[in-house]
């Protein structure tokens, strides 16, 4: 049997449809799952925008998009015939009624085509000033009213702050149930992300040992080297705390920290996720400072190019006090994790593209081998590598061969790429999947996000009440501001910065 066999009939209707989004991430993604078998036989795009678009038009525009980001590189004639069929445009205003009626007249029209009822999907790949009206709207049409067959999905930021968060949340389960709103954070959808709970509990090696009393501390890094390319109307108001660690970095932090859930299933996963949220200590205006550092890029070299500063960038204040890197030291305050520092930092412009977490062991209790033996004694390290490389280190110790005792640290090395036949799926292949089986594991619940966000207000208001007169504080193709070394330094350690392989 296919796989494709028994799943629902779809129709996916993408509001922001001509976007930027639509054409890199989301059809890639679907075209990437139909080539693998994964789409149910009667699917459907609707893309819905304000360009004048005719069917044709659209199609022609997705293929261009597709050959040039697609993993599978250019579109084969014979595929994309058959796929190009299920891709229809509306034209469409976001505020105009009629749209929504179009829309509904369309979606029933292609389901008595089809002879079925199929489930349907709304994807919000808009600006999030629109959501709230393209959400009272489809609630309105009655374009949601079954929950079990019609979801939507809302892509991040969601909200600015705690207080925009909830009334977010408050809007939508208003006019949905919960589990109809699927928030997507797309790190949750990449594999290695996803192996972390696997590695973790599907093992009998690592638990024993994952907690206070072996692990010294955690690391987690997600450096880019890009600057804010065409996003600086949108970056200048959020900053790296808001755009990398609510979501993204925090996320991380709960797969490596949370407990064992008792069932694989969404509340279950959710649950022990937000116990960590809940955890992790709040800090108060004088702490923040103690406990983090931001900075922002000046210009420099990266790769042998030349990166202009920040404030240089398009739409960005020339005088913006926005945040292109941010170092923390969090704590989480529960049995597993009291006083182990979980430090993290993320930054645009900086010398290496990767999202890395690394779990720094303790020393042996015991040293029973003579200093002389062990100039490299080293602890214990796991590094788990999201991206660009997929895959897991565990750094031990090995006697280096010969007729002497002497010792040496050496890897295991699991390597992702290399490792099975089919291509790593994308995260939003994933993602995409999983909303149209029905699937809420990988995605956010209103009361995470809420936690994501409380965890980082102080942050936010502490920051924003104190403007740095010291931006930009580090140049484009560095490892960020001195200071936070300074951070990671004041307990001895230092950030571990492993070049993915
Ligand atoms: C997005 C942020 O959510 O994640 C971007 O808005 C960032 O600023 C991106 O570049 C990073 O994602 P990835 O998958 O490339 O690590």
């Amino acid at each position: 049997m296919r796989n494709s066999d028994n799943m629902t009939p779809t129709i996916i209707s993408i509001f922001g449809g001509s976007g930027d989004l639509t054409i890199r991430k989301l059809v890639p993604a679907l075209y990437n799952l139909y080539l693998g078998d994964q789409l149910p036989e009667h699917f459907a795009i609707l893309g819905l925008g304000r360009t004048e678009y005719s069917d044709e038009e659209f199609q022609d525009y997705l293929r261009k998009g597709l050959d040039e980001f697609s993993r599978n590189g250019k579109t084969k004639e014979e595929d994309w015939k058959s796929f190009q069929d299920k891709i229809h445009y509306l034209v469409s205003d976001i505020y105009d009624d009629k749209s929504y009626e179009d829309l509904s007249g369309k979606i029933q029209a292609i389901e008595k085509d089809w002879g079925v009822e199929a489930n349907h999907v709304f994807y919000f790949a808009i600006a999030p000033h629109f959501v709230e009206t393209v959400a009272t709207k489809l609630g309105s049409h009655k374009l949601c009213s079954e929950k079990d067959r019609m979801r939507i999905v809302v892509e991040k930021p969601f909200g600015n702050n705690l207080e925009s968060a909830k009334e977010l949340n408050k809007l939508l389960t208003n006019i949905f149930e919960e589990e109809q709103i699927y928030r997507i954070d797309h790190y949750l959808g990449k594999e290695a992300v996803q192996n972390m709970l696997v590695f973790r509990f599907a093992n009998i090696l690592f638990e024993p040992v994952w907690n206070r009393n072996f692990i010294e501390h955690v690391q987690i890094t997600g450096s880019e080297t890009v600057g804010v390319e065409d996003r600086g109307g949108y970056y200048d108001k959020s900053g790296a705390l808001k755009d990398m660690i609510q979501n993204h970095v925090l996320q991380l932090l709960c797969f490596t920290a949370m407990e064992a859930p008792v069932h694989f299933n969404a509340d279950e996963i959710r649950n022990r996720k937000v116990d960590v949220l809940r955890a992790i200590r709040t800090y108060s205006g004088k702490e923040v400072f103690e406990n983090s550092v931001r900075g922002q890029y000046g210009k420099g070299w990266i790769k042998g190019e030349k990166a202009i500063s920040y404030r240089s960038e398009t739409k960005v204040d020339p005088k913006s006090n926005t945040e292109t890197f941010a170092a923390i030291r969090f704590f989480i305050d529960n049995w597993r994790w009291q006083n182990v520092p979980f430090y993290v930092r993320t930054g645009k412009r900086m010398p290496e593209k990767m999202s890395v977490i690394t779990i720094q062991f303790r020393s042996v209790p015991h040293q029973m081998f003579p200093s002389e033996t062990s100039e490299h004694m080293v602890p214990n390290r796991i590094v788990i590598s999201i991206s660009p490389s997929t895959g897991i280190k565990i750094r031990f110790q090995a006697k280096k061969m010969g007729l002497d005792m002497n010792l040496k640290p050496a890897e295991f090395t699991f390597d992702y790429s290399g490792l099975y036949d089919n291509e790593q799926p994308e995260a939003y292949e994933n993602l995409l999947h999983d909303v149209m089986t029905g699937d809420a594991t990988l995605f956010m619940r209103s009361d995470e996000v809420e936690e994501a966000w409380r965890v980082v207000m102080p942050f936010v208001s502490a920051w924003e009440k104190h403007q740095t007169s010291s931006f930009p504080n580090y140049a484009a193709g560095s490892w960020g501001p001195e200071e936070a070394e300074a951070l990671i330094a004041e307990d001895g350690f230092h950030w571990i910065t492993l070049t993915p392989e």
